[in-house]
């Protein structure tokens, strides 16, 4: 059985980009319909319920055009909505972030591992139960990257303002001896290079989910049959609820090289 229905793949804005290039890596047959919402964003110090709102809509419009599968790209609105997604739509299977806590504190040597994510999904019970079962007896630093959501939106990733803001985020799980740097958020893969020269001298992993998150997407097109047929030529959309210079700028990102 064949299933040639694009899958979509939604965020607060540029940053599930990061999710949709490991997709399309490894299902370079499958139609995608990225929404990156854009008027919204960031999401990271909404209440919960906003949030849970925001990325209602948002999954809502995603299956209204015809998708056979949702990503929710964005931890925020996975730690705030997952369920409750879940549970509305019943009939795709809806894929979430999840907080790469358990690799990094399966492999941490030091025993220390930092967390970068959004306030909102920090102070999340997806976050506190992940940490609280595979962290135990290992010290996991948990810090809000303040200011990168809004330093990837405006494409500001490459100055010295940006290295300044990584800077001052991880010193501390640096001077505590972390070698395993979690990103909690899809926002700030596009940041890793400024975090990598930040962290260089360390001996520092930093664990980006994505990779995971695309892997498990394969799974489940197969186990569910949705798989595009051999001959499907992949399109590629994108969509916001904010403007046309907003949607262009999705297009832009996605093919922009992370250097
Ligand atoms: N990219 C999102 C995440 O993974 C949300 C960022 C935001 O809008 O604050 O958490």
């Amino acid at each position: 059985m064949n299933d040639n229905r694009p899958i979509g793949i939604y965020d607060s804005g540029l940053g599930g980009l990061s999710v949709w290039r490991e997709v399309r890596k490894v299902l370079p047959g499958e139609s995608l319909v990225y929404l990156g919402d854009g008027k919204n964003c960031p999401y990271g110090s909404r209440s919960r319920e906003e949030v849970r709102d925001l990325a209602d809509k948002a999954v809502g419009h995603l299956i209204g055009r015809g998708c056979k599968m949702v990503v929710v790209a964005c931890n925020t609105a996975t730690a705030a909505a997952i369920d409750f997604l879940r549970e509305k739509y019943p009939d795709i299977p809806i894929v979430g972030m999840e907080p790469a806590v358990k690799p990094a504190c399966l492999t941490t040597r030091t025993g220390v591992v930092g967390v970068l994510a959004t306030e909102r999904s920090l102070d999340g019970d997806l976050f506190r139960r992940t940490a609280a079962r595979y962290g135990r007896g290992v010290e996991v630093i948990p810090v809000a990257g303040r200011g990168f959501v809004e330093l990837v939106e405006q494409d500001r990733e490459q100055t010295p303002e940006a290295e300044a803001c990584v800077r001052e985020a991880v010193g501390e799980m640096l001077r505590k001896g972390a070698d395993r740097i979690v990103l909690g958020c899809t926002h700030y893969p596009f940041l890793k290079p400024v975090l990598e020269r930040v962290v260089r001298g360390y001996d520092v992993e930093i664990i980006d989910p994505s990779p995971a998150v695309a892997r498990r997407v394969v799974q489940l097109l197969r186990e569910g049959g949705l798989e595009a047929g051999e001959g499907h030529r992949a399109e590629y959309s994108f969509v916001t609820f904010a403007d046309e210079e907003y949607r262009l700028r999705l297009e832009r990102k996605a093919e922009q090289p992370l250097k």
